[in-house]
C-alpha cells in the first residue's frame, strides 16, 4: 500500500480507538498502541531511508502529522473522561424499580403447616404413587370388589394391568390410603406417618369439587394404639389448625378400612367467612381405628397391633382458613388470585 494511504488509514482507526477509551487506563494503552515503541508508525518511519528520495519529505510531514492528531485526541480524550463523574447520578426523586417476587402456593402454605404440626408430634412424611393398583386403593384397605367407587363412573382406570393378578388393574389414586398399605408392607410398627399428595375423582367441576385435589393421609400402629389417642392428637391438631377456640365433634361414621371409625366436625368460629362456614358444625376429616383386616393383609396380627388413621382435604381447609369460595381458584393459575397469599 502507498505508504501516506496507509497513514491515512492508520490515524482513522487511532482516533476512533482513542474516542472510545473508558479510563485513564484504557487511554495509556491507546498511547502505547499508536505511538510506543513497537507501534506502526515507528516501523513505519524507520523504512524513511529506503524511499526514494523525493518521498521522504513529504512522508516525513505526514509522520508528524499523524503524531499530533494521536496526541490531541489522547488529551481530548483525557479531559472529557475528566469531566464524566465515574459514578452516575443517583436520583432519589425517579420512580423505583419493583421486583415481582413470588410466594408459595396457597395449598403448599397449607400442607407445610399440616406436616410441621404431624412431624412435631414424631410423625415422619411418606409418600407413594398417584398412580396405583387396584390392590392398595382397595383390595388391601377392606375395599371389596363390589363397592361402588370401583365402578369406572368413580374411578381413573389407565390401561395397563399388573402382571400380578393380585395388584389387578392400574388407575389413578382416589386417596391417599393407600400408603398406609405400602408402608405397612414394608416397616413393622410403631409406625407414625404422615402422607401428602394428590388424588383423583371422577368428579365435574364446580365451586366445591375438582377431579384432583390434595390429601393428607396420617397413620400410626403400634402395640398399644387406642382411640384416645386418635382424639387427643387430633383435637390438639385441629386447635393448632384454626385456633385455640376450634370445637371438635366426633361423629360416627363408616369407612371400610377404619372400625370403629367417625368423621370429626370443627365448631364453626369461622362463620360467615366462607361459604362452607354457614353451619354449625363442619365436617373436616375422616378417621378410625385401623380396621384388622387391614392389618392382618399387610401381615400382622390385630391382637398384637393397633392403630388409627385418618385423613382430611387440602383444599377443603385451605378454603376454610382463607375463606375462599371456589375450588377452582387454586388451579387456574391468576396470579391476582395467587398473590394474596
Ligand atoms: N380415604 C378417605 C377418603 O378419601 C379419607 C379417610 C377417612 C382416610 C378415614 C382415613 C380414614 O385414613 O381413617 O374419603
Amino acid at each position: 500500500m502507498d505508504p501516506l494511504a496507509e497513514l491515512d488509514q492508520l490515524q482513522t482507526e487511532a482516533l476512533s480507538a482513542i474516542s472510545h477509551a473508558q479510563s485513564a487506563d484504557q487511554l495509556e494503552q491507546e498511547r502505547v498502541r499508536w505511538l510506543g515503541r513497537k507501534s506502526r508508525i515507528i516501523e513505519m518511519m524507520k523504512l524513511i531511508p529506503t524511499l526514494p528520495p523525493e518521498s521522504r519529505g513529504p512522508f516525513g510531514q505526514r509522520a508528524n502529522q499523524f503524531k499530533k492528531a494521536v496526541e490531541q485526541s489522547l488529551a481530548e480524550q483525557k479531559s472529557g473522561l475528566a469531566q464524566t463523574p465515574t459514578k452516575s447520578h443517583l436520583d432519589v426523586t425517579l420512580p423505583g424499580q419493583s421486583f415481582h417476587s413470588g410466594t408459595l402456593h396457597p395449598i403448599t402454605q397449607t400442607l407445610g403447616t399440616i406436616l410441621s404440626l404431624f412431624t412435631s408430634m414424631g410423625f415422619e412424611v411418606a409418600d407413594g404413587p398417584e398412580m396405583e393398583f387396584e390392590y392398595y386403593n382397595f383390595d388391601g384397605l377392606n375395599i371389596p370388589k363390589d363397592h361402588p367407587s370401583r365402578e369406572s363412573f368413580d374411578t381413573f382406570f389407565v390401561d395397563y394391568a399388573s402382571p400380578n393378578p393380585k395388584q389387578g388393574r392400574m388407575i389413578l389414586r382416589s386417596h391417599t390410603s393407600p400408603v398406609q398399605v405400602r408402608v405397612l408392607e414394608k416397616h413393622e410398627p410403631p409406625l407414625r406417618i404422615v402422607v401428602p399428595g394428590r388424588v383423583y375423582r371422577r368428579d365435574a367441576l364446580d365451586p366445591g369439587h375438582s377431579f384432583m385435589f390434595h390429601q393428607v393421609e396420617g397413620l400410626m400402629v403400634d402395640k398399644k394404639t387406642r382411640f384416645s389417642d386418635l382424639k387427643g392428637i387430633l383435637d390438639y391438631f385441629l386447635r393448632q389448625l384454626f385456633g385455640p377456640e376450634t370445637k371438635t365433634r366426633f361423629r360416627p361414621h363408616y369407612f371400610p378400612f377404619t372400625e370403629p371409625s367417625a368423621e370429626i366436625d370443627i365448631a364453626s368460629h369461622l362463620k360467615g367467612k366462607s361459604s362452607f362456614a354457614q353451619k354449625e358444625w363442619l365436617e373436616i376429616m375422616g378417621c378410625g381405628m385401623v380396621h384388622p383386616n387391614v392389618l392382618q393383609a399387610a401381615g400382622y396380627d390385630p391382637k398384637e397391633y393397633q392403630g388409627f388413621a385418618f385423613g382430611m382435604g387440602v383444599e377443603r381447609i385451605t378454603m376454610l382458613r382463607h375463606g375462599i369460595q371456589d375450588i377452582r381458584s387454586f388451579f387456574e393459575s391468576d396470579v391476582r388470585f395467587l398473590e394474596q397469599f
